[in-house]
């Protein structure tokens, strides 16, 4: 029947193997060969996955982008955070059910709410540069690791005694270390049990259920706390939502909520701030404009142009459902993922000029970048839902930090990137000197 009929877009015959560690080692060079090679669209197959289709062109994302969600399905691409987030939490799940998370979970994201964070993400910024040393080398992503976590913790618990905090965020880390460590993601891919290093899956658990324990003590707190309905946290916001069947969230739902915020919430934004950060203390003219009182909209477009040449997350994965999915001339059959490559896409030299400099401009004027064409944050349905939480906040502490630190870096040569987990770091965690002590906050 021609309905059944599939058919794979080219790609290169090298050996699974061979392709897997092309993705670890070199994934920026291999994908360029790919598109160069076999166009567009390509066919891949790795130890992970056998058969994916990546596209590299804004205008197949955006046929990816607005397909029906039933069709093209994220939370079955994104499984295998499962183990750490929990099968409820709205990055894992698809259809009705990922709609109704989503929904109780926009709230709290909302625009102006975002202008309330503001105070606590200047605070945060000032703890940290008030602990750098002066005239000596040191790595900005911890610091920037620690302040995001701070931000996203203040977000999601409001302003809380300081002991449980300080235990809460020192358990989150530890139950993502294997997340950002080079090879985190295939000890998650472990977690399934198809393979295994049981030694470190026995910690992640351990490190999960100590992490869970607070969470829902602190649900439990909460639900109890007289004030909840003055409470502007995201906590509280969650347990006085209701879904369209007048429903509130159940305890489960919660805690895979909550540490699905904690998670995507923190080590992400380091990341951006990080690279933000590498390009523009190398670039003069950028950061004399932002140490100069830049307009707001100037210090966005230095966000966007960092997030454009340094994606955090290179790529994001739908999977194929209810039949094969027609794109760019072929039918993708059933169960095969496709993904958008966030990070060729962003260094095309035909999608944007001068793709390999640090112009900020290009985000200013008409001529802006359009959602299929700058997509750090994914799209469609699954859009980030914290990219504006995120751009702000880098704007915030970007101004901040340049403002009040004489930040230089500490080698002649921008920072490279590395695959840890599913981010793309940093490799020396851009190290800096503080040439003198931080300007009064
Ligand atoms: C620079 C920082 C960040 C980057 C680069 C980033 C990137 C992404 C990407 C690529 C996706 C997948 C989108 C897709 O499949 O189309 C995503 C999803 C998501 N992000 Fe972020 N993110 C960042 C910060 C945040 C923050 C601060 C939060 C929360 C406070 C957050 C919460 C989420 C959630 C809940 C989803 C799942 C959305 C859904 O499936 O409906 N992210 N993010």
């Amino acid at each position: 029947m021609a309905s059944a009929e599939v058919s794979f877009p080219p790609g290169p015959r090298l050996p699974a193997l061979v392709q897997t560690m092309a993705f670890i080692v070199a994934p920026a060079r291999f994908m360029r060969w790919c598109r160069e090679r076999y166009g567009d669209i390509v066919t891949l197959g790795t130890a992970f996955d056998q058969r994916f289709v990546m596209v590299f062109t804004p205008e197949l994302v955006k046929e990816v982008f607005r397909a029906s969600p039933e069709r093209l399905r994220a939370g079955e691409a994104n499984a295998l955070l499962g183990p750490a987030l929990g099968q409820r939490s709205v990055l894992l799940l698809d259809g009705a059910e990922h709609l109704r998370q989503r929904k109780l979970l926009l709230p709290p994201f909302h625009g102006q709410r975002m202008l309330e964070y503001a105070s606590v993400m200047l605070e945060a910024t000032d703890r940290v540069v008030d602990t750098w040393p002066v005239g000596e080398e040191f790595p900005l992503m911890p610091a920037m690791q620690e302040l995001t976590l701070e931000v996203i913790m203040r977000a999601v618990f409001g302003v809380e005694a300081g002991e449980r905090q300080v235990e809460l965020k020192r358990r989150v880390r530890a139950m993502i270390q294997p997340l950002s460590r080079r090879l985190g993601i295939l000890v998650l891919a472990f977690s399934g049990g198809r393979m295994g290093d049981r030694g470190a899956m026995a910690r992640f658990v351990k490190n999960r259920e100590q992490l869970d324990e607070l969470i829902y003590a602190e649900i439990a707190r909460r639900r109890s706390a007289s004030d909840l309905a003055e409470r502007t946290d995201i906590l509280s916001m969650l347990l006085q939502a209701r879904d369209e069947a007048g429903e509130p969230m159940t305890d489960g739902e919660l805690r895979d909520e909550l540490v699905t915020l904690l998670v995507a919430g923190h080590e992400t934004t380091a990341t951006g701030l990080a690279w933000a950060f590498d390009l523009v203390l190398r670039d003069p003219r950028v950061l004399a404009a932002v140490r100069a009182g830049a307009t707001d909209e100037y210090v966005d477009a230095v966000v966007k142009e960092a997030l454009r040449i340094r994606p955090v997350i290179p790529g994001v994965g739908r999977v194929v459902r209810g039949g094969p999915f027609e794109i760019g001339g072929y039918r993708v059959p059933d169960g095969v993922e496709i993904n958008p490559s966030i990070a060729t896409i962003h260094t095309r030299g035909d999608v944007y000029a001068d793709a390999s400099r640090f112009l900020p401009e290009r985000f200013l004027g008409p001529d802006a970048p359009d959602t299929y064409t700058w997509i750090p944050f994914g799209g469609g349905t699954r859009r980030c839902l914290g990219a504006s939480f995120a751009t702000f906040e880098m704007r915030v502490v970007l101004r901040r930090v340049l403002e009040r630190a004489a930040l230089r870096p500490a080698s002649r040569r921008p920072d490279r990137p590395e695959r840890r987990g599913i981010t793309i770091v940093p490799k020396r965690g851009v190290r800096v000197v503080l040439e003198r002590p931080p300007a009064a906050a």
